[in-house]
């Protein structure tokens, strides 16, 4: 069976990590986010997967290439503007002649793809929609279900007053090809507001796969933090290797004997951490980040080579790559864009979310 990976949505919730990154290449255990996903599907030895790509398309293909070297084959699709979720599938049709699975690529989970899809054969269905508990559904698409498990309804974005289920489209399907016919070309379209409620119009056997597997939508930079938490603590079944306390060192990383590491933590190649820095877990610092003398993360997502100055402290926080952080600086609970510099001894006001590029204090503005 072949899959089609949605990633050409703006990333809106998520950004400034967003602006020079597509969603589906922000780093989680310090490899690309889809990476995870396509290794879910491998696992499940699904192997032939296209990737529907509009927004920054280029990182993700000069990063995956052909995908060798992830054991699987990758088409690349690139859309001249937003086709929306079905739009984006019927462009990539002349690669689908059987039943197919279409993938949100903002969507960690450990669904069990196979069983879902020996569901799908067995009922005959033209469509089998993974279904979550949420606590939550007035920001996904509710679905509603009969005692046979067929779909009845659905109501993308709910308000709260519609919410008559905590069971919400978990972003992944299986199809039929004849589905295809219903969605017109080069044309904005969505399957959840368009072609599920028209295919239940027309009484075609649409199922739902409920599923209790972990499974989170990285769609904004707390639930990012989430997902990386959660697998450090080893709450999916695929990453084991934390078990909420371990300790992972990159290679050619250089760690100070007094350095004070308590994890979860998982600290990438080429790094430096100094003398006396502390790093509390759930952490994850990318690969060639340098944290001087006494520097403290906490409960923070570094990305890739960064410099950390010495005293200085991050916590609750995500940097991404490059970021400069003077000596005694303070970031607790912000989003820093690639690239941000940040003075010596500054405080940046806790809940910020600073652009690439930004050097703070910004101008004019006394630090
Ligand atoms: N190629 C392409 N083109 N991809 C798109 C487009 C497009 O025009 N628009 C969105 N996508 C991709 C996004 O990149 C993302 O991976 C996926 O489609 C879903 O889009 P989101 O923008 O993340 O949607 P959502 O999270 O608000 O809602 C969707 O996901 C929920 C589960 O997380 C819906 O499918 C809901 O029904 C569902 O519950
Ligand atoms: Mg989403």
């Amino acid at each position: 069976m072949k899959a089609v990976i949605l990633v050409g949505g703006q990333g809106t919730r998520l950004r400034p990590l967003t602006i020079n990154t597509p969603k589906a290449m922000v780093p989680v255990l310090n490899k690309p986010f889809l990476e995870h996903v396509i290794g879910h599907l491998s696992g499940h030895n699904i192997r032939d997967i296209i990737l529907a790509q509009g927004h920054l398309a280029q990182p993700i293909e000069g990063y995956l290439g052909d995908g060798r070297r992830l054991g699987v084959r990758l088409s690349y699709i690139v859309e001249d503007a937003p086709l929306g979720t079905a739009g984006a599938v019927k462009n990539a049709q002349k690669h689908l002649d059987d039943s197919f699975l279409v993938l949100n690529g903002d969507i960690f989970t450990d669904l069990d793809i196979s069983a879902m899809t020996g569901l799908h054969r067995q009922r005959k269905a033209t469509a089998t929609i993974a279904l979550t508990p949420v606590a939550d559904p007035t920001s996904y698409g509710l679905i509603e279900t009969n005692a046979q498990g067929r779909v009845t309804r659905f109501l993308e974005k709910p308000s709260w007053e519609q919410v008559t289920t905590n069971m919400i489209n978990a972003g992944t399907y299986i199809l039929e090809p004849e589905v295809m016919a219903h969605i017109p070309e080069q044309t904005e379209f969505s399957f959840e507001r368009q072609v599920f409620p028209m295919l239940l119009d027309r009484g075609e056997p649409i199922y739902a796969y409920p599923s209790t597997a972990y499974w989170i939508d990285i769609g904004n930079p707390e639930k990012y933090l989430q997902l990386n938490r959660d697998l450090l603590y080893g709450k999916s079944s695929r990453y084991r290797l934390a078990q909420g306390k371990e300790v992972s060192v990159g290679e050619n990383s250089r760690i100070q004997p007094t350095a004070r590491i308590t994890g979860p933590a998982l600290i990438g190649e080429n790094c430096y951490i100094g003398r006396k820095a502390t790093i509390k877990g759930p952490a994850v610092i990318g690969p060639g980040c340098q944290i001087q003398d006494g520097a403290i993360i906490e409960q923070s997502i570094i990305w890739s080579a960064a410099q950390i100055g010495a005293g200085a402290k991050v916590t609750g926080s995500i940097i991404a790559a490059h970021c400069r952080l003077g000596a005694d600086s303070i970031i607790e609970e912000s989003v820093l864009g690639d690239n941000v510099t940040v003075a010596t001894g500054y405080r940046l006001k806790p809940g910020s979310q600073i652009w690439p590029g930004t050097r703070l204090p910004e101008q004019g503005k006394k630090a």
